[in-house]
C-alpha cells in the first residue's frame, strides 16, 4: 500500500514538474513573439487548399499568423483562384484576411491550367458549396502592389510562401528591384531536380507555367528555399486518413470538405499515375510548411546555384543545379531533395484533426 502511494506521489510530482516548461512554451508561442507572419502566394487548387487548411491549424495553435494572400492563375484562371482562396478563408473563419488579385490577369500559364487534375473549378467540383466569397476581385489590390507595400512596411518580418507560379513575386521584384530581399524568407514549392517533372518529363507545373518569372525570383536573393517534386511527391493523404479526419468531428464543415476534396483527388491522382497506385493524393503545396514548422522531416538539403531553363525546346521550365566543382559565388538557394514521408503524413493529418476538432470555435489570426 505504502509502495503504491509512493509511486503515485512520485508520478504526480514528476508530471507537476514537467508541466512547467510546457506552460512557458505555450505562453511564448501565443504571445506573438514566436509567430511566423506569413504571406501566401497561391493558385488554389486542392493541394493549395490543404496547405491553407493546415496553416489555419498552425495559426489556431498559436504558431503563425496569416498576413495576407496573393493569388495567381495556374491551376485555374486568376478569377477562379481568387474566389477559391476567398471561399477557403471564409470556411476557416479567416474572411478578414486581405486577398490580392493576380499582378497580371492577362497572363496565361505556358502549358495551360490543371482542370484535368483539379476539376473545372480547381476545387474538385465543390467550390460552389463552400461559403460565399467576401472579397471582390475587381476591387482587390494587385498582388505586386500588395507584396511591395507589405515588405517595405515590415522589412525582415514577413515570410513569403509561394505555392503557385512565380508571376506575382517576379512582378513585385520588377516593380521594386530588391523587394524580395526584404522578406524574412522566401519559400517556394516548385521545380524538379532528380525526380521527374509533372508537366513535362523535366519540368514541374509551377515553374513551367512561367519560367522567366521563376528565374527572376531565384535571382532575387541568395537564400531562397525550394521544395521541389523530389520532396513533395512523397506527401500523400490517403482515403483512410481523410476518413479519420472526418471521424474526429463529423459535424465539422472543414472535415466534410477535406473528405470531398480527397475523394475527388484520389481518382484524379490514380488516373494521372502519380501516387504509385495508392488511393491518396499528393499534397505538394504542404511541403513549404514542413520546412517552416517541422524541419526535422527534411532529409537532404542542398546548397545550390539554381537556374531555370527558359528557352529549351524540350526542357523549358526545367530547374537545374550547378553540379561541377567550380567555385559558385552565385549559389542562390537551399533545395530539399528528400523527406521523411511517414512522419510528414502523420504530422499533417494530426494537425488537420486539430483544426477540425476546433471547427465551430471561430478564432482566426
Ligand atoms: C504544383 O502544381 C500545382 O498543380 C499544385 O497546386 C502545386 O502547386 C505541384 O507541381
Ligand atoms: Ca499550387
Amino acid at each position: 500500500m505504502n509502495h503504491r502511494f509512493m509511486r503515485y506521489a512520485l508520478s504526480t510530482l514528476i508530471s507537476f514538474m514537467l508541466s512547467f516548461p510546457l506552460v512557458v512554451h505555450a505562453s511564448e508561442t501565443t504571445s506573438g513573439q514566436d509567430k511566423l507572419k506569413i504571406l501566401i502566394d497561391t493558385d488554389p487548387g486542392v493541394d493549395d487548399a490543404f496547405a491553407i487548411f493546415w496553416l489555419m491549424s498552425l495559426v489556431k495553435q498559436g504558431f503563425a499568423e496569416i498576413d495576407s494572400i496573393t493569388t495567381i492563375g495556374g491551376n485555374v484562371i486568376p478569377q477562379k483562384t481568387f474566389l477559391n482562396a476567398s471561399r477557403i478563408l471564409a470556411l476557416g473563419g479567416f474572411a478578414h484576411v486581405e486577398i490580392a488579385r493576380a499582378a497580371r490577369s492577362d497572363y496565361k500559364c505556358l502549358g495551360g491550367s490543371s482542370e484535368d487534375i483539379f476539376g473545372d473549378d480547381g476545387l474538385g467540383g465543390v467550390a460552389m458549396e463552400l461559403p460565399e466569397s467576401s472579397h471582390n476581385y475587381d476591387k482587390a489590390r494587385k498582388a505586386d502592389d500588395l507584396i511591395v507595400e507589405k515588405l517595405n512596411a515590415a522589412p525582415g518580418e514577413i515570410t513569403v510562401v509561394s505555392i503557385g507560379p512565380l508571376t506575382n513575386l517576379a512582378a513585385a521584384e520588377e516593380k521594386s528591384p530588391g523587394i524580395l530581399a526584404k522578406a524574412k524568407e522566401v519559400v517556394i514549392m516548385g521545380g524538379a531536380f532528380r525526380y521527374r517533372g509533372n508537366m513535362t518529363s523535366h519540368a514541374e507545373f509551377n515553374i513551367h507555367c512561367d519560367p522567366n518569372s521563376a528565374q527572376t525570383v531565384f535571382k532575387s536573393r541568395n537564400d531562397t528555399v525550394i521544395l521541389p517534386l523530389d520532396a513533395s511527391h512523397k506527401i500523400l493523404v490517403t482515403e483512410e486518413q481523410a476518413n479519420s479526419i472526418l471521424e474526429t468531428n463529423p459535424s465539422s464543415k472543414i472535415a466534410q470538405f477535406i473528405k470531398k476534396f480527397n475523394s475527388f483527388m484520389v481518382l484524379s491522382t490514380l488516373s494521372s499515375r502519380d501516387s504509385h497506385g495508392i488511393r491518396g493524393f499528393l499534397v505538394h503545396d504542404a511541403s513549404v510548411l514542413f520546412y517552416l514548422f517541422y524541419p526535422e522531416t527534411l532529409m537532404n538539403i542542398r546548397r545550390a546555384e539554381v537556374n531555370v531553363e527558359t528557352k529549351g525546346q524540350f526542357s523549358i521550365g526545367q530547374t537545374l543545379i550547378g553540379e561541377r566543382h567550380f567555385a559558385k559565388p552565385e549559389a542562390n538557394s537551399w533545395v530539399v531533395l528528400d523527406v521523411d514521408e511517414v512522419n510528414m503524413s502523420a504530422i499533417l493529418v494530426e494537425d488537420l484533426k486539430t483544426l477540425v476538432s476546433l471547427d465551430g470555435s471561430k478564432s482566426g489570426n
